[in-house]
């Protein structure tokens, strides 16, 4: 069973662990990396700055009581625009619908704050190769 919790900057603790998890196991996949949040990037009042960005919504997936993914909703370039970043599921968790549901939880996000656009930025060069369940035809 998949399960979302919305997190306050108190909850930097774990949502820490599954950053450090997502940026040292998808580097190809963020455009921070993971050396930006380790050592001198890696203090207290930097998580909580980044759970406190005013108008977002920051969830923790748990996939049958564990913790498995992550996801974000945040303020876009221009009015009537948000953005969907930092979303990861941890690999055990892959092809379970956890992605899904996080996806899902933004879009709703995204409607309550009368959202007219829900972006979502990827990488180049991310590619379907790396899903969790093979299509029969790759
Ligand atoms: C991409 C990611 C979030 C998918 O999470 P997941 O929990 O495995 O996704 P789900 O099980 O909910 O699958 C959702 C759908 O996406 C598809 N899908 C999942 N990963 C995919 C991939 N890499 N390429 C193409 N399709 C993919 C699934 O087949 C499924 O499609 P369906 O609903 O038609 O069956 C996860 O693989 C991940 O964290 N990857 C590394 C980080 C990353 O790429 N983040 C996104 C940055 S934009």
């Amino acid at each position: 069973m998949v399960e979302l919790e919305v997190l306050t900057a108190d909850d930097w603790p774990r949502w820490r662990e599954l950053r450090l998890a997502a940026l040292a196991a998808a580097p190809y996949a963020f455009g921070a990396r993971l050396a930006d949040w380790q050592g001198d990037g890696d203090r207290e009042e930097r998580w909580r700055a980044r759970l406190s960005i005013s108008g977002s919504c920051n969830l923790l997936a748990a996939l049958d009581g564990t913790p498995a993914g992550m996801v974000s909703g945040i303020p876009g370039p221009r009015n009537g625009v948000v953005e969907l970043i930092s979303l990861w599921v941890s690999k055990a968790a892959w092809g379970q619908g956890v992605g899904d549901h996080l996806v899902h939880a933004v879009e709703q996000w995204a409607v309550q704050e009368r959202a007219e656009v829900l972006q979502l930025a990827v990488a180049a060069g991310q590619r379907a190769r790396d899903r969790a369940v093979p299509a029969p035809w790759l």
